[in-house]
């Protein structure tokens, strides 16, 4: 009888993606999934470690569990991603409901972790950094998705140590996966379906395998004839390098979304951070892939109330958004995480920091809705993704990741449509397509 599997996934793109290959994984060993956690033999929690009280999450789920099956078979439960590799043996020794804690870097071990513990009942944590066993394994266990957009990840780790951050702590150092191997899986996606690889890395810009660079990755993705679009996220400033701007020149498929946190407006700030990288810098790579491409925006990460940010360091944030208009940022309140520099710096009055997130996401969201409004009666490119949940209309993106609902067929899956937007919100555009049919001859 085979087994069932639930997987919850919190955090980031990248750990979208280990969920999806640790699926992948656990297949060749029986598992089939299920999205109803009641159902599961096989509980896995893929967890994030970034803010907040990431690990209370973490016991508070597995309570929710414990209770769930009070009166059933318990579950094989298996805690995974960054609160795992943070906390370790600590887990298995605070909660017995966990079975198993398994690190970011040691998925290519899971199947042998849960076979050794269903024949010899060993709850253990597997936390090594092992980046290179890990992708050696995965390459070779067939990426399956059904998606038209679908996430690669080619560079783990992070060797910035920005003082609030927590990930280089959690998944280890900078590493760049082999680039033929990212090559044939690439293929192996286009081959099945997807028509947009977006490329993944906890400092994605950092990529260097032998010389080769991101820049030279999209490149060759974007010559399998399948791919329509090409993107890349999380990047950081310093390793925006000449070449990765200068693709934007020849290349033809890379989407005008450029998502480059930059976290403070205040050069005094990025300094306390350790950010490595000043506004004026920023600037200069932000103008610089204008001059390249004036229809490239950006989008961003922003940390507000972070220690020693005063009224003047805020009011430079408040600036840079105002001059840049990003578009579809992320904002946070500074949160102190444990193992880092700024874990125990003297925090902002709370009051002071919810006023300024309230204040720096109104103007985001006005950017965000005026930037969908001023598209508005015009005619753009959607790469259709699905069909909505009611089943009645189709699901696509814009260039720059925009949701749009429109009046499409489901054999429009997978294609580009060209839609007029008729409404928008802030999330959403909401439009017809066009057929040529349709169109007036001028
Ligand atoms: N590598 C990316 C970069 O350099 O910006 C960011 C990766 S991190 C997973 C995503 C975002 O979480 C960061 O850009 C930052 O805005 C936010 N973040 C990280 N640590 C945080 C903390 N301690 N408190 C609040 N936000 C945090
Ligand atoms: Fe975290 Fe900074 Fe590394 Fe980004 S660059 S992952 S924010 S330490
Ligand atoms: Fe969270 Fe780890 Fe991603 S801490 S944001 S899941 S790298």
């Amino acid at each position: 009888m085979s087994q069932k599997i639930f997987i919850k996934t919190f955090g980031c793109q990248m750990n979208e993606y280990d969920s999806n290959r640790i699926f992948d994984a656990v297949k060749k060993i029986g598992y089939e999934k299920t999205d109803i956690y009641e159902n599961a033999d096989c509980y896995l929690l893929n967890t994030c470690h970034i803010r907040d009280k990431a690990k209370e999450k973490v016991y508070h789920e597995i309570g929710r569990v414990k209770k769930k099956f009070r009166f059933k078979k318990k579950p094989l439960v298996i805690v995974a991603g960054c609160v795992a590799q943070a906390e370790n043996q600590e887990m298995l020794n605070r909660e017995p409901y966990i079975d198993l804690v398994i690190g970011p870097q040691s998925y290519h071990k899971i199947n042998n972790t849960i076979i050794n513990y269903i024949e010899h009942n060993k709850r253990i944590e597997e936390t090594e950094f092992d980046a290179d066993a890990k992708f050696d394994y995965l390459s070779k266990i067939k990426n399956v998705t059904s998606k038209v957009a679908s996430f690669l990840t080619i560079q783990e780790g992070c060797d910035k140590f920005c003082n609030f951050c927590v990930v280089p702590f959690t998944r280890g150092p900078e590493y760049s996966r082999p680039y033929n191997q990212i090559l044939d899986e690439a293929k192996y996606l286009a081959d099945n379906g997807v028509r947009e690889i977006i490329l993944l890395g906890q400092n994605v810009n950092a990529y260097n395998n032998d010389g080769f660079k991101l820049s030279n990755l999209i490149l060759d993705i974007e010559k399998l004839p399948e791919i329509k679009r090409v993107r890349y996220t999380t990047s950081h400033p310093k390793d925006m390098t000449e070449d990765l701007i200068e693709v934007y020149k020849s290349s033809k498929k890379l989407m005008p979304l450029v998502h480059l946190p930059v976290q403070s407006g205040s050069n005094k700030i990025l300094t306390r951070m350790n950010r490595k990288h000043t506004i004026e810098e920023y600037l200069s790579i932000f103008y610089k892939l204008k001059k390249i491409n004036s229809k490239i925006k950006f989008s961003s990460d922003f940390i507000v109330a972070y220690p020693g940010e005063d009224n003047e360091d805020f009011d430079n944030t408040l600036n840079l958004i105002k001059e840049l208009r990003f578009v579809s940022s992320y904002s946070f309140i500074f949160s102190p995480r444990p193992g880092t520099v700024a874990e125990n710096l003297n925090l902002i009055d709370k009051k002071i920091a919810v006023q300024r997130l309230e204040k720096i996401q109104n103007i985001l969201f006005e950017n965000q809705i005026q930037m969908n409004r001023s598209l508005e009666n015009s005619v753009i490119d959607v790469l259709v993704e699905n069909l909505t949940e009611d089943r009645t209309k189709t699901f696509g993106r814009s260039e720059y990741m925009t949701p749009v609902i429109f009046d499409g067929k489901k054999t429009d899956i997978g294609k580009i449509v060209r839609v007029r937007i008729n409404q928008s919100n802030r999330n959403t555009l909401f439009g017809e397509a066009i057929n040529v049919s349709n169109q007036k001859v001028a």
